[in-house]
């Protein structure tokens, strides 16, 4: 009976600490999934390094989480001196890094006409989205190949696989951190490292808000297959403790859709296709 008792408190204790002396650093943590993702992986008992470019809000959500457990760095991940001082930050801190959640990122202003897109406002997303996720994966691989392992996520999404949905630059930013996550997965397998990416459907966050309010009636209706459920960011932040934790650990150069079905099917089309997508 102890043996049952002693057996059943160590699969308690194992699903509630799944990430148990794991250190991760997550670009744009202060905010929005990478906040979730933070606060979830924290819940794991994982200790946590947020980088972001808002200093008062990121030092703010570490002190909610807990100063032993969480702390900020300033890091614009465009900037490569950054990106390396706060890896070496992370190093000095804890001695190790074990997961690397590439979440930063923007989008520009969505303008469906290719001719109103400038060339400005393409590059930015592109330093952001891709850069800063090849500068975040190039410093983490530095880190956790003299540990021959790791573990580094890539925050893609459903626009990474399908188009017509977001704008030009930030479609083109996300199907390119794919080639980016196959290419370092194939290199970094070597040293125990996992590569995967992680692919969201649209979720109401303020900044996603934000940036389709010029275009209500494109995003009204927002097609969603399965019943009475809409994406939030604590599924993301389940999602990311999944392929972060061992329970994945032969999954590499994967990009997981967490998007309901919405990239497989047409809903416009198909045996069986509803007249009207539901809410
Ligand atoms: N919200 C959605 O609907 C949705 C859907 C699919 C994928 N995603 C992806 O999920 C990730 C997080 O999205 P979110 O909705 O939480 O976004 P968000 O805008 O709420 O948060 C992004 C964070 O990144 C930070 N950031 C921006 N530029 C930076 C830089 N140069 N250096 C460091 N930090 C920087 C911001 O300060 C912010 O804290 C992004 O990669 C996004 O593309 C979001």
């Amino acid at each position: 009976m102890a043996n049952i008792t002693q057996s059943i408190d160590k699969e308690i204790v194992n699903y509630f600490c799944r990430l148990q002396m794991k250190v991760a650093f997550i670009t744009g943590g202060a905010q929005g999934i990478g906040e979730n993702i933070a606060r979830l992986f924290v819940k794991h008992d994982a200790r946590v390094v947020i980088a972001d470019i808002q200093d008062d809000l990121g030092q703010s959500v570490c002190e909610d989480i807990g100063l032993d457990k969480a702390t900020f760095v300033h890091c614009d991940v465009t900037i490569e001196s950054d990106v390396e001082n706060a890896i070496n930050m992370t190093l000095g801190k804890y001695g190790k890094l074990d997961i690397m959640i590439n979440n930063a990122a923007t989008i520009d202003d969505l303008k469906p006409n290719i001719l109103d897109n400038d060339q400005a406002s393409f590059e930015q997303v592109m330093r952001v989205n891709v850069t800063g996720v090849f500068l975040g994966t190039k410093h983490a691989a530095r880190a956790m190949i003299p540990g021959r392992s790791g573990n580094i996520i890539m925050m893609g999404s459903v626009s990474g696989s399908i188009g017509g949905i977001i704008s030009h630059a930030y479609s083109s930013s996300k199907h390119a951190i794919v080639g980016l996550t196959k290419n370092t997965a194939a290199e970094l397998g070597q040293y125990g490292i996992r590569v995967n990416c992680l692919s969201p459907h649209f979720i109401r966050s303020p900044s996603a808000i934000k940036a389709t309010k010029d275009h209500p009636e494109k995003y009204a209706n927002i097609y969603s297959n399965l019943k009475g459920l809409a994406l939030s960011e604590d599924d993301v932040a389940e999602a990311a403790l999944f392929l972060a934790s061992d329970e994945a650990r032969y999954m590499s150069g994967h990009n997981l859709v967490l998007d309901g079905g919405f990239t497989v099917i047409n809903p416009a089309f198909g045996l069986f296709a509803r007249a009207t997508p539901m809410e």
